[in-house]
C-alpha cells in the first residue's frame, strides 16, 4: 500500500466522534471524516446533505449518538456505517462516501477521485457562511 495514501492508524480513531482529514480533488482541497463503527471504519465527505456548506465535524469531532452522526445545524442523523440520513430535513439522503482500505491496522485512501493531503483540515473556513439558524 502506498505510504502517501496512509490516513491514520485504526487505533488513532476516537470511539465516539470522528477523525478529520483533508483530501484533494484536482486543485480543490476538501474535508473528509473517518468514523469507527463496531470495528469497521468508514469515510465520508465532511458536509451535511441538507445544507452542503455545513460541516459535520467542525474541527473537534462530529457529535455522535447511538452510532449516528448528528448534524449540529438542524439535527439530522446519519448512520455511521451506511451514511443514510434516518431523521431530519434530508431524511433518506446519503453522505458522500470516500473509499478507504484498512491494512495491518492502518487506514489508506483508495479512492481514485482523491489524493490524501493531511490529517486535520488545511482549509480556511468562512464562519459567516454558517450564520443562518432557520430551517428551510
Ligand atoms: S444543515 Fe444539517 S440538518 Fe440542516
Amino acid at each position: 500500500m502506498d505510504e502517501h495514501s496512509r490516513i491514520a492508524a485504526v487505533e488513532e480513531l476516537p470511539d465516539d466522534t470522528t477523525f478529520l482529514f483533508t483530501i484533494r480533488e484536482g486543485f480543490d482541497e476538501e474535508e473528509a471524516i473517518l468514523v469507527a463503527d463496531d470495528g469497521d471504519v468508514r469515510a465520508w465527505r465532511n458536509y451535511c446533505q441538507h445544507w452542503t456548506d455545513v460541516r459535520l465535524d467542525k474541527g473537534d469531532g462530529a457529535s455522535m449518538r447511538d452510532g449516528e452522526l448528528v448534524c449540529g445545524k438542524h439535527g439530522a442523523l446519519f448512520e455511521a456505517d451506511t451514511g443514510v440520513c434516518t431523521y431530519g430535513p434530508c431524511e433518506d439522503a446519503v453522505l458522500d462516501e470516500v473509499d478507504i482500505t484498512v491494512e495491518d491496522g492502518d487506514i489508506y485512501l483508495t479512492d481514485d477521485d482523491y489524493e490524501f493531503v493531511e490529517q486535520g483540515s488545511s482549509i480556511t473556513h468562512d464562519l459567516s457562511s454558517n450564520r443562518s439558524l432557520g430551517f428551510e
